[in-house]
């Protein structure tokens, strides 16, 4: 007869009365909750709510000032920018990834011998050289190097990447590495920051199915609405509405469609109930107001309205605080010539990779061209060529008289540690510090965080720094790469419409097909080939499938 399984074996997360804290702010305090084997969790919450904060406490990257996290021993962790995380350079990316089942060591002593052999070719080096490969190969060594390639192919990331040293890498790139690592893992839990960013259609698709088919245990922080919809099951909201407040942690059974359903009847309710308690406490207070300082009988009566006035108030719930949504606007741009940008049989390579070659093509003014391909097309090597961020090996970019290009970097490289978000305001505008405070404000970026240290932003809120520095320039050519990435729900379509009513000339980058419906681009160009075409609908289902 066999023992029923108790629940806490099917238990791989468990949290219990977590405190979190960031700087002065507590993100959390005193939550409890607990994820079981195979089940598929959604953190949401607004840019800056804490999610990645959170979550770096669920995967142990950061511990919490209280409270109990209790994980599965295997557990895989991605973080939302990889580049922060703490990875030697000059590590292989194969061995980064073989490290997620400890083969890495295995492989190490492989090369080492076969160098010890190289230089001597002795019986005894021949003999421990074997060795290790025998070592190598009884761990499933071969086997799960072709069972990498497999995985890298799945994410999109270039076979010849895995034996190049992971500071060689983009960030995208980087992305993707770290998810081959953590798939190549095997967990029974994947704690996942917006897995879906940076990636092409393609290789988001691949990711959609993967967490789909997933047998493990999954919490993900993602603002992608397909990959909320499909692969998720039960969604933790962390409602943390302001700067200053702590948040708290409201379950919800479903989908993240099923979510908002509940979401907005919940605050629907607590909305009646908060109009409700607050006119019952006016007309008790006001009743107790009217009966005292006559007789003492009356006197005795509104203390006991008081009394009830303040049962009420210890019970009362708290109304929920319609979050303003962004409303964003881009200045007026300034007057330039009709022809904004020409490029030249423009041709780029880096070492014997040709990127793109002999490239030619022409903007006007108020034109909106988007700029298609796979991963690794180049196209974000292509807007760095025009933002002049990069020489062109052969050919030339010339610009229209009257032009000024503001270049949205899809990392934020231009975002820089120990530098406050006004100061990089100044940089880029005369304004005055008053008008910056209000241009990010206007980005939701307000009050003292105008003072905090840039390079601790959340991603999102980079994401509107790095957009709140393209509207100070008031330029009027904007290159665009992945604007959208990070950005929560609602701030995407503020963005996407704010962008839409704005008569500037832009070339953009992006695989947020709802984004790029909003901006109805005139003309696409195909990369690597530089193939010019009018952008036709057809074009959106190449932007969602390829
Ligand atoms: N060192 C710091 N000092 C002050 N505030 C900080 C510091 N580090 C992070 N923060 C703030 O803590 C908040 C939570 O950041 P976190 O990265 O967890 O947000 P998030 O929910 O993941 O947002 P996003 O959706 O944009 O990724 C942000 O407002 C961030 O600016
Ligand atoms: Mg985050």
């Amino acid at each position: 007869m066999g023992i029923p399984p108790s629940p806490e074996i099917s238990l791989v997360l468990s949290v219990r009365d977590l405190v979190v804290e960031v700087g002065a702010t507590r993100i959390v305090n005193g939550v409890s909750f607990q994820v079981h084997a195979g089940e598929k969790v959604g953190l949401v919450g607004r840019n800056g709510a804490g999610k990645t904060t959170l979550l770096r406490v669920l995967g142990g990257a950061k511990s919490p000032k209280g409270g109990v996290v209790k994980r599965a021993p295997a557990t895989g962790y991605l973080s939302q920018d990889p580049r922060q995380d703490s990875v030697p350079d000059d590590t292989t990316v194969l061995h980064h990834v073989l490290a997620g089942r400890g083969l890495d060591e295995l492989l190490d002593e492989v090369e080492k011998r076969r160098i010890a052999l190289d230089e001597l070719p002795s019986d005894e080096n021949v003999h421990k050289y074997s060795n290790a490969l025998e070592r190598f190969e009884h761990a499933g060594g071969y086997a799960a190097e072709a069972e990498v390639r497999k995985l890298a192919s799945g994410v999109g990331l270039r076979e010849d990447r895995l034996d190049l040293p992971i500071g060689a890498l983009s960030g995208g790139e980087r992305r993707r590495a770290e998810l081959v690592r953590i798939l190549f893992g095997g967990s029974e839990l994947l704690l996942l920051d917006e897995p879906t960013n940076h990636l092409d259609a393609d290789a988001r698709t691949w990711i959609l199915k993967f967490l789909r088919d997933y047998r493990g245990a999954l919490v993900v922080v993602s603002h992608d609405l397909d990959l909320l919809d499909e692969a998720i099951t039960r969604v933790v909201y962390l409602d943390r509405e302001a700067e200053e407040a702590t948040g708290t942690v409201v379950e919800y059974k479903g989908t993240y469609s099923q979510y908002l359903v509940q979401r907005a009847a919940d605050e629907e309710r607590l909305g009646k109930l908060a109009t409700r308690q607050d006119r019952e406490i006016a007309r008790l207070s006001q009743l107790a107001s009217s009966m005292r300082g006559q007789t003492a009988k009356r006197a005795k009566v509104a203390k006991n309205l008081d009394g009830r006035v303040a049962r009420i108030e210890a019970s009362k719930v708290q109304a929920p605080t319609k979050r303003r949504s962004l409303r964003l606007r881009f200045p007026e741009p300034p007057s330039c010539g009709r022809t904004v940008l020409t490029a030249t049989e423009i041709w780029k390579s880096f070492g014997a990779l040709d990127v793109f070659s002999d490239v030619s093509f022409d903007v006007g003014r108020g034109e909106r061209l988007l700029v298609m391909g796979l991963n690794g097309a180049g196209k974000t090597t292509l807007l760095r060529v025009l933002a002049g961020v990069l020489e062109p090996d052969l050919g030339e970019v010339q610009f229209g008289t009257g032009v000024s290009t503001g270049y949205y970097a899809q990392e934020h490289e231009g975002i820089v540690g120990g530098r406050s978000l006004l100061e990089h305001m100044r940089e880029v505008s005369s304004l005055g510090d008053g008008g910056l405070r209000e241009l990010i404000g206007m980005f939701g970026l307000s009050g003292d965080k105008a003072f905090q240290d840039a390079s601790t932003l959340s991603g999102g809120e980079k994401t509107k720094l790095a957009l709140a520095q393209l509207v100070a320039g008031s330029h009027n050519v904007l290159l665009l790469d992945e604007p959208t990435n990070n950005l929560d729900p609602g701030s995407r379509v503020a963005t996407g419409e704010a962008l839409a009513s704005w008569p500037g000339t832009m070339v953009i980058v992006s695989h947020d097909a709802e984004f790029v419906r909003a901006l109805e681009p005139d003309r696409a160009l195909l990369m690597p080939d530089g193939t010019l075409d009018m952008f036709r609908d057809e074009m959106y289902e190449l932007l969602e499938l390829a």
